[in-house]
This record gives structure tokens, sequence and C-alpha cells, in this order.
């Protein structure tokens, strides 16, 4: 146990579950009639897409935040070649697993859950997937403002999350065992959250509306991003480099000023 803030926070409560993660995943996902796989490669290939939108340069450094056992590394080495990663999590058990399968792709660090160790302004990207739902709802405005520090001035955001607006999400993580402390937190709340960590002008796009039978349908979700009805969604902020972005009123585009 670990307290922080005065809230005692189990360290190791993936350590627990580091083992049998990928297995439980596939079980818990498979409800979708997709695999892990599928859930992990959407998320880095919408990331690369914003990566490329707001020109961040190609060797950007990385930071996969709750990185658990290394799910996303290789879809960040695939989709971002050239960046320098760095995985953090709270659960040294799953690191070592990270490590285990992935030794050359990334660094892999332990967390105390308070302070995360670089300095502020380290990297153009923080990326998350499936971490805020873990954290008790009270440390959630402390972890985004630590988030915020390590954030380069003109870096990128961005956080997946499963939307409990969503039946089969909500199903599908009832019946998941490493779920059972999670609090799912809606799109609206945890762009709130951003606001108030000073994450500039924050987004959210919410995905996966059609489970596996009905993928040809796919194509139609680009459409659909805010519809607050698709299994999962993202948040995203890009920080306002002096004033560099220009925001679009009617159609929500961010463009830099030439
Ligand atoms: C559902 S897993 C997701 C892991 C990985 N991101 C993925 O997509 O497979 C949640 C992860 O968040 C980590 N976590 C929970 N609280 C955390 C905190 N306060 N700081 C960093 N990581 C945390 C857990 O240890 C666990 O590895």
């Amino acid at each position: 146990m670990n307290c922080v803030g005065g809230l005692v926070m189990d360290e190791a409560e993936f350590d627990k579950f580091a083992e049998e993660y990928r297995e439980l995943s596939e079980q818990v996902l498979g409800i979708s009639g997709e695999d892990a796989q599928f859930f992990a490669e959407y998320k880095i290939r919408d990331t690369a897409g914003l990566v490329r939108k707001f020109n961040l340069p190609d060797n950007l450094r990385v930071l996969d935040f709750g990185a658990g056992i290394g799910t996303s590394t290789p879809w960040l080495r695939q989709y971002l070649p050239n960046c320098e990663l760095d995985c953090v999590d709270v659960s040294r058990k799953s690191l070592e697993i990270a490590e285990y399968r992935f030794p050359d792709m990334a660094r892999y660090t332990h967390f105390d859950g308070a302070t995360l160790p670089w300095p502020e302004n380290s990297f153009d990207l923080v990326f998350s997937a499936c971490v805020f739902h873990h954290i008790p709802p009270a440390e959630r405005p402390r972890l985004l403002a630590e988030l915020r520090r390590v954030l380069k001035p003109g870096g990128l955001f961005v956080s997946f999350e499963h939307n409990p607006k969503n039946f089969l999400t909500v199903r599908a993580v009832n019946a998941c065992r490493f779920d059972e402390n999670a609090i799912l937190l809606s799109g609206q709340e945890f762009l709130s959250k951003l606001n108030a960590a000073e994450l500039t002008n924050p987004h959210l796009r919410y995905r996966i509306f059609f489970p596996g039978f009905l993928r040809a349908l796919r194509p139609l979700e680009k459409f659909m991003t805010w519809l607050p009805l698709g299994a999962q969604y993202y948040v995203w902020s890009v920080d306002d480099l002096f004033g560099q972005v220009v925001w679009c009123r009617r159609c929500g585009g961010q463009y830099f000023r030439l």
C-alpha cells in the first residue's frame, strides 16, 4: 500500500493480474467480436493521426502512462517508428512482463503514484489507454496536473477510456476481474478534468460503434465521433504554443498560423 495525498492506493492491484492480463483482456474484449490487438492498434492509429495533424517531430518523446504489460508498445513502435518511448506504471510486475516481452522497444519505469520521475517539459506526447478508470476520482486531478507538468509546450495529450454510456461496455467491465474496482468516467467528465488541469482546448471523440459482425459499417464511424454511444472514447488536447493554434468555431478543427 502507498499513501498519496492522504489517500491509500493499492499499488499492487495490477500486480495480481499481470500474469493473466492478456487472457482476461481477450475474454472481455471478445464480447465485441474483435481481439485485444484490434483495440490496441486503433488507439495508436488514431493517436498517430493526431501526431501528423499537429506536425509533432518525427523523433518525438512519448510517455505511455499506465502502460501495463506493454499492450501499446509494439503499435507505438510501428506507427511512430522514430519515437523515444517511456512506459510508466505503478505495477512493477506488469512492467517486468512488458520489458520481458519488448526489451528493446521502450524504457520501463516504476512510478510511486505521486510524482513522475521526469522534469517538466519532457514529452511531446503523453498517451494513456484505459488507466483513468483505475485511478480513484479524487486522485485524477492531481495526476492530470502531473502529466501536464511533463508535457512540453506544444505537446499532445491523448487518453482513451471505456464509455459508461455504452451498455455493452458496462457489461464487459462488470464481468472483468481486473475491473472490479474500476470507476468509469464519462467523456464530458474527463473533458472538464482536462480543462481544470490546464490541458488546453480539450476535444472528445467516441469510437467503436459496431461489433465485429458489423465491421463492414466501420467506415461510417468517422462521421459518428460526436455520438456518445461508442464503446470507447478518447480525449485529447494539444497545447497552444504561443497562440499559434487557430480554432475554427464552425468545424471544431485546429490549424496552425502560417
Ligand atoms: C487496464 S490496465 C491498462 C494497461 C495498458 N494501458 C493497456 O492498454 O493494456 C490499467 C493500468 O493502469 C495502471 N495504473 C493504475 N493506477 C495508476 C496510476 N496511478 N499511475 C500509473 N498507472 C496506473 C495499472 O497498474 C494498469 O497497468
